[in-house]
């Protein structure tokens, strides 16, 4: 049977049923095809592309022209999952018009039935107007990697009450500006599920613990494929299923007649494999565990719950 996108109502009765999604980057034909064989619910193409396709030293030098170039082959590749274009840095801070051009080129050019934008309150402009142009838009808030210079690096967020109090306030101005979504990056999981609880809207995470509603990895941490940085939350799934591989390769006689018949007898099995172990232990509750998880200190989170904002 076909898979079908998921729709937006789907995403909030999942929420409302505390059932976790998992999602993915991918920057190519290959493997959103994998990742939709897989039974994926959503692929993001990150302007992390810049880095582990492009081998560029952060995400900012990517432009809207090659994230338009991953997110055609993206589509093409993942023809029934739901998608969401990440609009890389300087595609939508300088105004509205410029912002709306350049999401409209996403679902326009590419077949993007979403976008993702960083920052909180003070993007809730260009979300409005993104919005109102009909474009479902995401917020991601957090570590947001365009704008690290601003706090001072790749740093866990949310573990005194400024920053959290700050990311709270940013998640509800992003749900009224219209974001159907939040993304969450590098938190612990308590603060980010307190942000979770509090939203009508999902808030999904990647390094951001086990009660947000659902997780995001980089495909290239899942397949060890960029050796250059992975950050220690995220999981390389490819160990885990070389045996099962293995064991499905030797059940089958003639390889090279099943590769020709199936093609699924190489590398991208083996990623199809790995994502699918990916999906299972999200949905399972399996991943993140407490090795892949931001840690807080008791007496960090006894001053966490002093927050006006925090919810007993
Ligand atoms: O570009 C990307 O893949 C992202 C994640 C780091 C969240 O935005």
């Amino acid at each position: 049977m076909e898979k079908k996108k998921v729709t937006l109502l789907q995403l909030q009765k999942m929420k409302e049923k505390r059932e976790q999604i998992a999602w993915i980057t991918a920057y190519d034909y290959p493997f959103s095809h994998c990742a939709e064989q897989a039974g994926i619910d959503m692929i993001l193409i990150g302007d992390s592309g810049g880095m582990v396709q492009l081998g560029y030293q952060t995400t900012n030098p990517v432009t809207m022209d090659e994230m338009i170039h991953f997110a055609k082959a993206v589509r093409r590749g993942a023809p029934n999952t739901f998608i969401i274009g990440d609009m890389p840095q300087g595609s939508y801070e300088i105004s509205n018009e410029s912002a709306v051009y350049n999401a409209l080129r996403f679902v326009k050019e590419a077949g993007c039935d979403a976008i993702k934008l960083e920052g909180g309150e003070r993007m809730c402009e260009r979300v409005q107007a993104i919005s109102r142009a009909g474009i479902l838009t995401m917020g991601h808030l957090g570590l947001t990697p365009q704008s690290t210079a601003t706090f001072g690096g790749y740093r866990v967020q949310g573990k005194t009450i400024e920053s959290f109090e700050r990311t709270v306030n940013d998640a509800w101005a992003l749900q009224h500006a219209g974001a159907f979504a939040i993304l969450l990056e590098a938190m612990p999981s308590e603060p980010a599920g307190q942000v979770a609880r509090r939203l009508r809207i999902p808030i999904y995470g990647i390094g951001a613990g086990n009660m947000c509603d659902g997780q995001l990895v980089i495909m290239h941490d899942l397949m060890g494929f960029y050796q250059t940085f992975r950050p220690w939350f995220a999981k390389c799934y490819i160990p885990e299923v070389i045996e099962e591989y293995t064991q499905y390769i030797s059940t089958i006689e003639d390889i090279k007649e099943h590769g020709v018949q199936t093609r699924k007898d190489g590398l991208l099995m083996i990623a199809e494999m790995a994502i699918r172990h990916y999906i299972s232990e999200v949905r399972n509750g399996a991943f993140p565990n407490d090795k892949y998880i931001y840690p807080i200190k008791p007496e960090e989170l006894e001053e966490l719950r002093k927050s006006r904002e925090w919810r007993q």
